[in-house]
């Protein structure tokens, strides 16, 4: 029998799950499906957990679902534990994207020093699952939503001996505006990405198999193309785009157009707010939603949230391993050599087979060149980095993390920015 337990399942995305149960029930016939919370979030789990009951009748659907704040109880036997728990909740969202814009600096939840702060808050609680895994569960696979997905992963690979694969929207989403762009069915679509979580490249474009890839870099520089609802759309430079020879993703943005993205961050900040706070908002008036008994599906307007398609990524994922598919799907894996210029050991997001055995990655057909790898290294450098601060509560590899990080780039501001974000984080963060 099939059993799936979901951490932080009282979270506003857990509708976008069930939709995917619901729709993949024949392949992956989920006998029992337990979503665990925290007691703190019991009033959020009531009311999605009875959503999710709803959806399912109403579907005839006859998963079980368990409501439970006893995450061993859910672990248990479990086939597939998957994540999408928020440590400190969306209040330390919100710090992580104000503290660093104090040192004019990028404040985003998964990049630079935001993403820094939720990493040394998540990878210990990510790891304490692991633990109970190794204990309860020890075939299962963990299918990590939680971000930073990339760091998360690594630090599972390297800390656990739990099978894991790290999971993000980004690809899919990819593909999606790809086909909308061409005009045809996603089905006909292929690409290939190569780099980790929230720092991809891809580098391929297929239409019914022929190598579009020129023809769309030419047409991917306008405003608001290839983007996430989450990030600030501006145009790509076009020259930019076409002597890159590959779709940059939505966060390169932070990246290559640092000041433009900076500069909108501080005028907003202190007007509409963090993203955190729009975030809080959208929450609030789903969760309005969410009580009326006569609601059944998943509502539309959780497409305003950033991880809308997760469902898709995380159903194809699972279903793949469970009916052993062996198509291929870009999640985050172990690198293995696949990225020669990369750790061995290090979290790398790109094309893989899945089947029972898990992910592998396929070896890329476009040979690493340094406009990728540069930037690529360093980033990966620092999440190497920050990986080992948030397992071990080591201030140096901490400082040395946040300094090298090309959205920070200077200890006069890694230091004083890397005290603040202890200080505020205090007490999610026993490691320190
Ligand atoms: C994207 C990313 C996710 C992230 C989400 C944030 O989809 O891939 O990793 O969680 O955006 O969206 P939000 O609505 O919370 O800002
Ligand atoms: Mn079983
Ligand atoms: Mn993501």
């Amino acid at each position: 029998h099939l059993k799936i337990a979901v951490i932080g399942g009282g979270s506003s995305y857990t509708p976008e799950l069930i939709e995917g149960f619901i729709q993949r029930y024949a392949e992956l016939p989920v006998k029992d499906l337990y979503l665990v919370d925290i007691e703190e979030g019991r009033e959020k789990l009531e009311i999605v957990g009875n959503l999710a009951k709803r959806m399912l009748k109403k579907a005839n659907v006859p998963i079980q679902v368990h409501l439970t704040f006893d995450r061993r109880e859910a672990i248990k036997d479990a086939d597939f534990v998957t994540t999408q728990l928020r440590v400190g909740l969306l209040e330390a969202r919100g710090r992580d994207e104000r503290i660093p814009l104090k040192y004019n600096c990028i404040g985003q939840e998964t990049t630079g020093a935001g993403g820094f702060a939720k990493g040394m808050r998540t990878i210990p609680v990510i790891l304490d699952i692991c633990k109970d895994m190794e204990e309860l569960a020890p075939n299962a696979f963990l299918v990590n939503f939680t971000n930073p997905a990339g760091m998360v992963t690594e630090a599972v690979l390297k800390y656990s001996k739990i099978r894991t694969i790290g999971l993000c929207n980004l690809p899919i989403e990819t593909k999606m505006q790809i086909a909308a762009l061409m005009g045809v069915d996603v089905s006909r679509i292929d690409i290939e990405m190569v780099g980790i979580n929230h720092l991809n490249w891809t580098t391929k474009i297929f239409v019914d198999g022929e190598d579009r890839t020129d023809e769309i870099l030419f047409q991917a520089s306008g405003e608001s193309k290839f983007t996430m609802t989450n990030i600030p759309g501006f145009a790509w430079n076009q020259a930019f785009i076409q002597s890159m020879g590959s779709l940059p993703c939505g966060y390169h943005r932070y990246y290559y157009m640092k000041e433009k993205m900076l500069k909108k961050q501080l005028e907003e900040i202190d007007t509409i707010g963090s993203r955190a706070e729009i975030v809080k908002q959208v929450e609030n008036e789903l969760f309005e939603l969410y009580k009326d008994p006569d609601l059944a599906i998943k509502p539309k307007q959780l497409e305003l949230r950033g991880g809308a398609y997760y469902s898709e990524a995380a159903l194809n994922l699972i279903s793949s391993i469970y009916n052993n598919k062996k198509d291929v799907q870009i999640v985050n894996v172990k690198n293995n050599g696949t990225i020669p210029s990369l750790p061995n050991d290090a979290s790398i997001e790109v094309n893989c087979v899945i089947g029972s055995d898990g992910a592998k990655p396929v070896q890329l057909t476009t040979p690493m060149n340094p406009k990728i790898r540069g930037l690529l290294q360093v980033v990966k450098a620092y999440e190497e980095l920050a990986v080992e601060a948030a397992v071990k509560g080591d201030y140096n590899a901490a400082l040395q993390a946040l300094t090298i990080h090309p959205l920070v780039g200077s200890v006069d501001i890694a230091k004083p920015l890397l005290d603040e974000i202890l200080a505020e984080n205090k007490s999610y963060l026993p490691q320190f």
